[in-house]
């Protein structure tokens, strides 16, 4: 049997190589691979052969069949005929290749981490536009015309002048804008938080960017303190880092807030020993936050005797930095696949 399928096998690929045109090569088909072509009418006798040797025999059988099959088909190929997809060889054991799909940002990563983290503490998602009013970017937050946030430097304005020959709007310089919008709109109690783009006249380095993302968070109610504001950020740190962080507040300055605090976490990177990150000292300065300060209030029709509240901002690249240790922000608008890759789930 092995010998017939041997000399089976010879004939085949001579009589192959004679082939020269399509009919040619359908009639070898017929003749040897058809339903009762030389070939197979060997291999159905296989069945009859002991046990023993029906295995070895088989096997043999099969690769023969395969083999000549692939040249048929290569012989076709070859001749100018037509294969289709079922014919072309198709090795199932080859890995498959990888489809590319995109995945989220990482900065988009942390933001909708921010939105689950707050929405569970029942804070509302609040928006507010980037194209901004001088009067709820600035004055209602009761930053005075001549407050240096204002400068030049820092803000973009916008060409565009009121009756009184002023530059009236700009780009939102801080996510701060909400805080006006929101109490006008929903009054008090209010709990809320806004994420989005901001924009800052700056130059560019590895901690500045001059378009950004903040969030900020604004809860007013009754006899609202610091110590509400302190367990708020706890919570927040704790679920977005996914371990427990110490926070420190140092006095800080801003127009809407008092008292303002600068809001200190322990370095997560470091824990507390000191690195580059947190310039050794083991903290790193995270937000700025505060009590409304009733300017504020009063601004949003809310009576400051009977409400108060706390509000904080921060930006979500400094966030996303500390929970991926990374250390250039210019890397988020970068572009740059290698970065963006390994935030694919
Ligand atoms: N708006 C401030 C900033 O951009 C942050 C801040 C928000 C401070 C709320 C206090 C209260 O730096």
């Amino acid at each position: 049997m092995k010998e017939e399928l041997k000399k089976i096998t010879k004939e085949l690929q001579d009589q192959l190589e004679k082939v020269a045109d399509i009919s040619a090569l359908n009639n070898f088909e017929k003749k040897y691979l058809g339903k009762k072509g030389e070939l197979m009418l060997l291999l159905k006798k296989i069945g009859n052969l002991p046990e023993t040797e029906r295995k070895e025999i088989g096997q043999l059988a099969n690769e023969i069949k395969t083999e000549i099959k692939r040249k048929l088909i290569e012989t076709k190929e070859k001749l100018g005929g037509n294969i289709g997809a079922a014919d072309k060889f198709f090795d199932a054991t080859l890995p498959g290749t990888k489809i590319e799909s995109g995945h989220l940002h990482p900065l988009t990563l942390v933001q909708r981490d921010l939105e689950k983290i707050f929405s569970s503490m029942g804070f509302m998602i609040l928006d507010g536009p980037e194209l901004e009013s001088d009067y709820y970017n600035f004055e209602a937050l009761n930053i005075p015309k001549s407050h240096p946030a204002r400068d030049m430097q820092d803000t973009f304005y916008i060409e565009h002048k009121n009756k009184q020959g002023e530059y009236d709007m700009v780009m939102r310089t801080h996510t701060s804008n909400v805080q006006v919008r929101a109490m006008e709109k929903y009054g008090a109690p209010l709990r809320g938080v806004a994420l989005g783009k901001i924009y800052r006249n700056e130059a560019t380095d590895q901690r500045h960017e001059h378009t950004f993302y903040q969030i900020e968070g604004l809860m007013v109610d009754k006899d609202i303190s610091i110590a509400h504001l302190m367990a708020v950020l706890r919570e927040m740190f704790k679920r977005l880092f996914d371990q427990s962080a110490n926070i420190r507040l140092r006095p800080g300055f801003f127009s809407f807030v008092e008292p303002g605090v600068e809001v200190e976490m322990s370095c997560l990177l470091c824990e507390g020993k000191g690195c580059p990150v947190c310039k050794r000292t083991g903290w790193v300065e995270m937000l700025g936050a505060g009590l409304v300060h009733p300017n504020v209030l009063r601004a949003g029709g809310i009576d400051p005797k009977k409400y108060s509240g706390f509000a904080f901002g921060t930006g979500i690249e400094r966030l996303a930095m500390m929970k991926y240790g990374i250390d250039d922000i210019r890397l988020f608008n970068s572009g740059d696949l290698s970065f963006l890759s390994q935030f694919d789930s």
